[in-house]
């Protein structure tokens, strides 16, 4: 038997090195605290700043939001339609999974030359047309047509312009905006290594992120945000709320939205998240969705001593923001593509073969015989 080192899930083991993202120090992207980019920046900007490493200048904001558009306008036809002519109950996950890497076929650099310049281009390119293969995608299940990216809006009002072929409110972008700033980066989740290990190959940007979204879709991981609103679905009044949990911990039930890997003592994007999706809830007229969260975080609190993740918030507040719970996942995709696309990258940049070992602990050797 092989005695080489081993954690179950790696975890508390180092990866890798990354200069995208600290979490050590509450968390940072390049530097930078996520509570002062929810508050000041736009998710464009974020954006920018993972794939770049600099938040842009004025010139910058204003060149990538043109690229943005640019790419958007390009999203292929040919896959707009087979998204768009999806069947109903395929998941939006498996959808979006699937439209990233059919974005491949029509990219006009696809197979073109391994370098920076390429792969910053296919990142942007893919960061500006996964929202659109969303929507088509949203729509099409509906029976309603697609309707066409706006060159002119930033990223979340265009996206949910598209979505709903009407203009959201103030209030609606700037929610949605604040909660992808949130899920854009993480350092070495699951997907985000899965995007780096299939870039260690030397493989495509596309691969790598069509890999990532696979990854991502685990009820563990993205999953939990959608897992979350059929948990409170199911709990459904806030009289039931205490005896649901009370029951559900009894029954050693994971509950979707608490505990993390590396956060054992909070999640910094569930605290800043917190007042927002309590406004949000007051707002549209959602307490007593309210009223049962806080009971079930409160029990949970105090029984298994587990902080919520921040999919207990943006869950809640996609919910009273009006959007379709099979969409919630698939917008942590639209996000997390610009952290995924930024470790791209960095890996390629400082590549090397990711290929651990595994200690063996099979059978030991032995001999076919005649009859087997
Ligand atoms: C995210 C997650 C996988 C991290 O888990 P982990 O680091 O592997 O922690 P473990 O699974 O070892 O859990 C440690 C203990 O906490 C418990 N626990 C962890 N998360 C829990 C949850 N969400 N509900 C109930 N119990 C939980 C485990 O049962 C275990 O208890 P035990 O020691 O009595 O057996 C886990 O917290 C989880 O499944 N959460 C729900 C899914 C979720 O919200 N995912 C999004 C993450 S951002």
């Amino acid at each position: 038997m092989s005695d080489i080192s081993y954690r179950p899930g790696l975890e508390g083991v180092s990866a890798g090195e990354t200069a995208i993202c600290s979490i050590d120090d509450g968390l940072r992207y390049r530097g930078y605290a996520i509570e002062d980019l929810a508050a000041n920046a736009s998710f464009a900007d974020v954006a920018f700043l993972l794939l770049r490493g600099e938040l842009p200048s004025e010139d910058d904001r204003r060149e990538f939001h043109q690229e943005l558009a640019r790419f958007a306008a390009q999203t292929p036809n040919e896959v707009l339609e087979i998204v768009h002519g999806a069947p109903a109950a395929a998941p939006l996950m498996d959808v979006i999974r699937s439209g990233a890497s059919l974005l491949a076929h029509w990219a006009p650099d696809e197979g073109g030359d391994d370098d920076m310049q390429t792969h910053l281009r296919e990142s942007t390119r893919l960061l500006a047309q996964l929202p659109v293969v969303l929507a088509a995608a949203y729509r099409g299940r509906r029976g309603l047509p697609r309707v066409d990216a706006d060159a002119e809006l930033p990223f979340a009002e265009n996206f949910l312009t598209m979505l709903h072929d009407t203009k959201p409110t103030e209030r609606a972008v700037q929610a949605l905006d604040v909660t992808l700033i949130l899920y854009a980066e993480h350092e070495f989740n699951a997907s985000t290594f899965t995007a780096r290990v299939v870039c260690s190959t030397l493989s495509d940007v596309y691969s790598s992120i069509t890999a990532a979204i696979g990854a991502l879709k685990g009820p563990l991981h993205g999953g939990a945000n959608e897992r979350v609103m059929a948990l409170l679905e199911e709990v459904g009044s806030p009289e039931n709320a205490e005896p649901w949990i009370r029951n559900a911990l009894a029954n050693k039930q994971r509950i979707m939205g608490f505990g993390h890997r590396v956060y054992k003592s909070g999640d910094p994007r569930a605290d800043y998240l917190a007042p927002l999706c309590a406004e949000l809830a007051k707002e549209s007229g959602n307490e007593h969705t309210e009223e049962i969260a806080g009971t079930i975080e409160r029990i949970i609190r105090a029984e298994k001593k587990l902080p919520p993740n921040l999919d207990w918030p943006s869950a809640r507040i996609y919910a009273y923001l009006g959007l379709p719970v099979e969409l919630y996942t698939p917008l942590f995709v639209l996000s997390r593509t610009a952290g995924w696309c930024a470790h791209f990258m960095e890996q390629r940049a400082n590549n090397r073969l990711i290929r651990p070992r595994s200690n063996y602990v099979g059978p030991g050797p032995r001999t076919m015989t005649s009859s087997s």
